[in-house]
Formats: structure tokens, C-alpha cells, sequence
């Protein structure tokens, strides 16, 4: 196979050399295409570009394979915590039982809140969107742990300080929104079960700790930890590039994720469900309206850039959500809309020639649902799962010998040159 390609312009030949990924895809290096050629290329929504080059997460959009470092998501999900898998993509491999120990440790050790920032929520007016404060919270945190990451410990620290106060940050927010006293984290607790006791614990009702819960916490977020160069992600590497800290770069993350095409979609799906249920309208009509081109509507929950099969996220979810429901003993007519969507998509030549399957977001509401946690919170739990993708991304990007600042180039299409007009000649 050869190491190059031609392109041929003008007669005039230019050869461009080829980049073999370790799992065989191949990729036309253009870094030198503007000074050989002149040209640069246009790839809106970069849906055919390479960004950068990573070791982190490998997915393969036509046979619907995810792997973390190499660790297929269904191995993961089965035999690893969340602890364990944010382990394995921020040092790049799964701890050892030493390490995992110490890890613990450590997110313990950095999980509380500095209280003068606790004064911030209080701030925020009723009925703010939670992941617009964590966005904001995640920014602030750079004022009080002002490290210049020079050294490899003080970029360990500032990940597990991530890790571990974005979580306790995500559970005071919704304590906060809903009038409640906030509850500090305890160290005798595994790092969801943490959360659920931050969340949830009252003085009236103590909250009692169910595995299965503490379970399906886990693999949601094993399941959300990274996915490589989406747009959450991308918006991390290139806020990154300019050389700005971790914080400010996860907080461009965070803001990425809230959009309903991406991290807000799960939230999307479920208000899209509550509707159906509600009104009592039949789901054939919200499929057909997202297949109405008159419309801008889509079914939310369905689709993906690069899955062109059934997302092995979403495989596990359903699963997972089947399961859940029936240990806690609780039905959702949610979920019985959510399969006759599915099922209704599965025959419809519409959903089927766009390879449109369920993607992660689909039946993740439905879990979070029955875990209690409310609507708006659901792209926050989205964001705690993919915190460890992005630092680990963010520090590939920091430590890539080839860095250089990410600035795109554009084909301009407005007007050419145009001669001023002073404002009292202007018609
Ligand atoms: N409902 C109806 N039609 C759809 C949908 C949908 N959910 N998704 C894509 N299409 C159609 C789209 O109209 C287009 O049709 P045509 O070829 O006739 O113009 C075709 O399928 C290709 O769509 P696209 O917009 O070019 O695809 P994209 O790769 O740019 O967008 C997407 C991917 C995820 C933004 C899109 O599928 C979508 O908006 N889905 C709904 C939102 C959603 O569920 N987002 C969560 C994504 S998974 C979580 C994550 O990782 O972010």
C-alpha cells in the first residue's frame, strides 16, 4: 500500500503522505497542502477531518466498537467502576489494586468545596440551569487553585481535584436549587455512592444506599467517559490549544455538552417522552414529524455522527435500564413509549436509510429517572461521566510534541472590498 497519495491539479502532481492508524484506517495528511498547493480544504462540521492524532479511546462507527486504551466498553462496563475507568484514561492504564487504593484516597482527600465558594450558588437565581453554574463553578475553582502545571504531580492533583469536586459541586447545585442545605461528602463512601448521599440524604429521610443504584451510577458513567473528538471534546482540545489552564478548558467542555444536540440530548429525550405521554398523542407523529423536511424537529435520542449502527452505549443502556426497573420493582410508561419509538424507527425506510438507531442518550433518561435524579440534572450527570475523557484529552493535547494552537482557516464569501460611505451619504 503506498505511503502517499497524489493529487493532481493543473497537471501539476503534489504528493501528500498517508497516515496508517494502529487498527489500519487511513488519513491524507494535509499539513503542508496550503504551502505545496495553494489550497486549503473545507470540511464544515469536520465530519471528514482528523484533529489530532490520540492513544486514548478508539471507536469504529460502522461496527459499533468502543474502547477505551484499547479495553472494549462492554468489558469495562461489566468488570470496572467508574473510579477504576477514570484510572485507566487519565494514566493510561487500569490501576493496580495499590493504586486504585490510593486513588480513592486521594479523591477523598480533595472532595470538599472551598466554603467561599459556596457563596457563588447562592448567587445564581432560582431555576438556573445546573450545567450553567457548573460551567461557571468549574472557571471559578482556577482562582482558588491557582497551579501553572509545570509539574507531572500538580497535574495529577488538579485531575483528582476535577474528579472528585465536580461531583460534590454537581450535588450542592441541585441542593442549592431546591432550597435544601447542602450535605458534605463522607469518606466512608465509594465515589457514587457519594454522590446519591449528597443528593438525596435529608435529616428527615436518610438515604439509604441501594447497590443496584450505586451499580447503574457506575455504568452510566463508565459509559459516558469519553468518546473521542466530539464536540464537547474538541471544544476542550481547542480551548486548550491556546494554552489556557485545565479549568477554563473543561468549562468550554462543560458548555459544549449542555447543547440538545450532544450532552443536553438526554434531557431533550425525556421532555420529548413526558410530551408524548402527557398529551397522549400517538409516537407515529413525532416520528413523522422528524422526518417532516419542512421541519427543523428531530427525534431526540436517535442518530450520530459516527455510529452508523446501533451505538454499543445505548446496547448496554437499554439493557441496563430493563434490568434496573425491574430490581427496584417500578414500571415507567416512559420507557413503553421510548421501545414502541424504537420500534416504529426499526421499520421506517426514513430512520433506516440514514443508519438513525438509538444513540447513548435514548434510554439513559429513563435510568436516571428512576434514580430520582431530576431532568435538568441529566446533562450534568453526563458531564461528571466525561470529565476524565477531557482531562485525559486535554493533557494528550498539552504534551503532543506536534502541538500548535488550533486555528482553522475559512473560504470567505462576502463581499469582495467595498468602498466607505461616510453616514450622512448613506440612503
Ligand atoms: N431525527 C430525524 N432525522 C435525523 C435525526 C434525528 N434525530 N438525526 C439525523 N437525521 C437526518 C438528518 O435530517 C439528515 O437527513 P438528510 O440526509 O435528508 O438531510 C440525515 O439524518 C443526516 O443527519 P445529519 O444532521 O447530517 O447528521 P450529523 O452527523 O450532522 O448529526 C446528530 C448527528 C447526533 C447531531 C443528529 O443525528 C441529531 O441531531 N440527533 C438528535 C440529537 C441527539 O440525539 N444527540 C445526541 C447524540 S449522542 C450523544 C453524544 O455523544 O453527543
Amino acid at each position: 500500500m503506498s505511503k502517499t497519495v497524489k493529487l493532481i491539479h493543473d497537471n501539476k502532481e503534489y504528493e501528500l503522505p498517508v497516515v496508517t492508524a494502529s487498527t489500519g484506517e487511513k488519513a491524507i495528511d494535509i499539513s503542508t497542502l496550503l504551502n505545496k498547493t495553494g489550497f486549503i480544504t473545507l470540511d464544515v462540521g469536520y465530519a471528514n477531518t482528523g484533529s489530532c492524532t490520540s492513544t486514548i479511546t478508539y471507536m469504529d462507527g460502522e461496527k459499533g466498537i468502543l474502547r477505551y486504551r484499547g479495553y472494549p466498553i462492554e468489558e469495562l462496563a461489566k468488570n470496572c467502576n467508574f473510579v477504576e475507568v477514570a484510572f485507566l484514561l487519565t494514566n493510561g492504564h487500569l490501576p493496580n489494586e495499590q493504586e486504585r487504593r490510593r486513588f480513592s484516597v486521594q479523591l477523598n482527600d480533595h472532595s470538599l468545596v472551598h466554603e467561599d465558594m459556596r457563596r457563588f450558588f447562592d448567587s445564581f437565581p432560582h431555576g438556573a440551569h445546573p450545567m450553567g453554574i457548573l460551567a461557571s463553578m468549574v472557571t471559578a475553582m482556577r482562582s482558588f487553585y491557582p497551579e501553572r502545571y509545570l509539574e507531572e504531580e500538580e497535574i495529577s492533583i488538579s485531575t483528582t481535584r476535577l474528579i472528585s469536586k465536580v461531583r460534590t459541586m454537581a450535588a450542592m447545585s441541585y441542593r442549592i436549587s431546591r432550597g435544601q442545605n447542602i450535605v458534605y461528602p463522607r469518606p466512608d463512601l465509594c465515589y457514587c455512592g457519594n454522590f446519591l448521599n449528597m443528593m438525596f440524604d435529608t435529616p428527615v429521610k436518610p438515604y439509604e444506599i441501594d447497590p443496584d443504584i450505586v451499580r447503574a451510577v457506575n455504568i452510566f458513567w463508565v459509559l459516558h467517559a469519553d468518546h473521542e473528538q466530539n464536540c464537547s471534546t474538541s471544544a476542550v482540545r481547542m480551548v486548550g490549544s491556546a494554552r489556557v489552564n485545565l479549568y477554563a478548558a473543561i468549562s468550554a467542555g462543560i458548555s459544549a455538552l449542555w447543547g440538545p444536540l450532544h450532552g443536553g440530548a438526554n434531557q431533550a429525550v425525556i421532555e420529548m417522552l413526558e410530551e408524548i405521554h402527557k398529551t397522549g398523542e400517538s409516537p407515529k407523529l413525532y416520528v413523522n414529524r422528524a422526518k417532516d423536511k419542512n421541519s427543523t424537529y428531530r427525534l431526540m435520542g436517535f442518530g450520530h455522527r459516527v455510529y452508523k449502527t446501533y451505538d454499543p452505549r445505548a446496547k448496554i443502556i437499554k439493557n441496563m435500564c430493563h434490568t434496573l426497573l425491574k430490581k427496584l420493582n417500578r414500571t415507567d410508561p416512559l420507557l413503553d413509549i421510548a421501545y414502541e419509538i424504537e420500534e416504529l424507527v426499526s421499520k421506517d425506510d426514513y430512520f433506516v436509510s440514514r443508519n438513525l438507531y438509538p444513540n447513548v442518550d435514548f434510554y439513559s433518561g429513563i435510568i436516571l429517572r428512576a434514580i430520582g435524579i431530576p431532568t435538568n440534572m441529566f446533562p450534568v450527570m453526563f458531564a461528571i461521566g466525561r470529565l476524565p475523557g477531557w482531562i485525559s484529552q486535554w493533557r494528550e493535547d498539552s504534551e503532543d510534541p506536534n502541538w500548535r494552537i488550533c486555528r482553522p482557516r475559512q473560504i470567505y464569501l462576502g463581499d469582495v472590498e467595498k468602498k466607505f460611505i461616510p453616514i450622512n451619504e448613506r440612503g
